[in-house]
């Protein structure tokens, strides 16, 4: 079992993505970059943010089979949508339980906030750290998203992390809408908890 480190982490993040899932390697790479600017920014430990990007997409080295035997076997709570339109969207929950058998819990809490921030990172929760939030919107923000909200943030266009989330699940939902993809539910519930947490 590994310490809970940046070294570590990338040599994690390598052994499962860099030949299965290459793309999603360098994926990674940008969104602990992009992760650990958003951090300082917001306040957050930068190196927890490097390490949550690193990690974050290790469940893509899976195949849906595999996601779905991983989560059953420790009874993760799965939905409906994860079991029947996209099981791929189950990514972040086997993720975190990869990260769970590949590290050690000598620092309990940091152990946690990981974990959960791997496992939410797919649709938010509803109740999100801001480690959790700051990997939800480096994922969706970063260069090869091609959105303009990473360019939005640097300009200040977004008064906190909350902001921010409602934005990138208001652009899912447009263009969800568009293409009759079904949107993953979870992101409704997400944007309602940070709607609920400002009043
Ligand atoms: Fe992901
Ligand atoms: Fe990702």
């Amino acid at each position: 079992m590994l310490d809970i480190t940046i070294h570590n982490a990338f040599l994690i993040s390598k052994k499962y993505l860099e030949t299965t899932n290459p793309k999603k390697f360098e994926h990674s790479l940008r969104v602990a970059q992009i992760g650990q600017i958003f951090a300082t920014k917001w306040g957050v430990s930068k190196k927890d943010a490097i390490i949550t990007g690193l990690l974050h997409d290790i469940g893509k080295s899976l195949n849906k089979r595999e996601m779905l035997e991983l989560c059953a076997k420790n009874k993760i709570n799965m939905f409906d949508f994860e079991l029947f339109e996209n099981i791929t969207a189950l990514h972040g929950k086997a993720g975190a339980l990869l990260f769970e058998q590949e590290f050690n819990k000598n620092d309990l809490e940091r152990f946690n906030a990981i974990s959960t921030a791997i496992s939410s990172h797919v649709a938010g929760s509803e109740n999100m750290s801001d480690l959790g939030k700051i990997i939800f919107i480096a994922d969706n923000v970063e260069p090869d998203k091609r959105n303009d909200i990473f360019k939005n943030i640097e300009a200040g266009k977004f008064k906190d992390l909350n902001e921010c989330i409602r934005e990138i699940i208001e652009l899912k939902v447009k263009k969800s809408n568009k293409s009759e993809r079904e949107l993953n539910p979870m992101l409704l519930c997400t944007l309602e908890a940070i709607d609920e947490e400002e009043r």
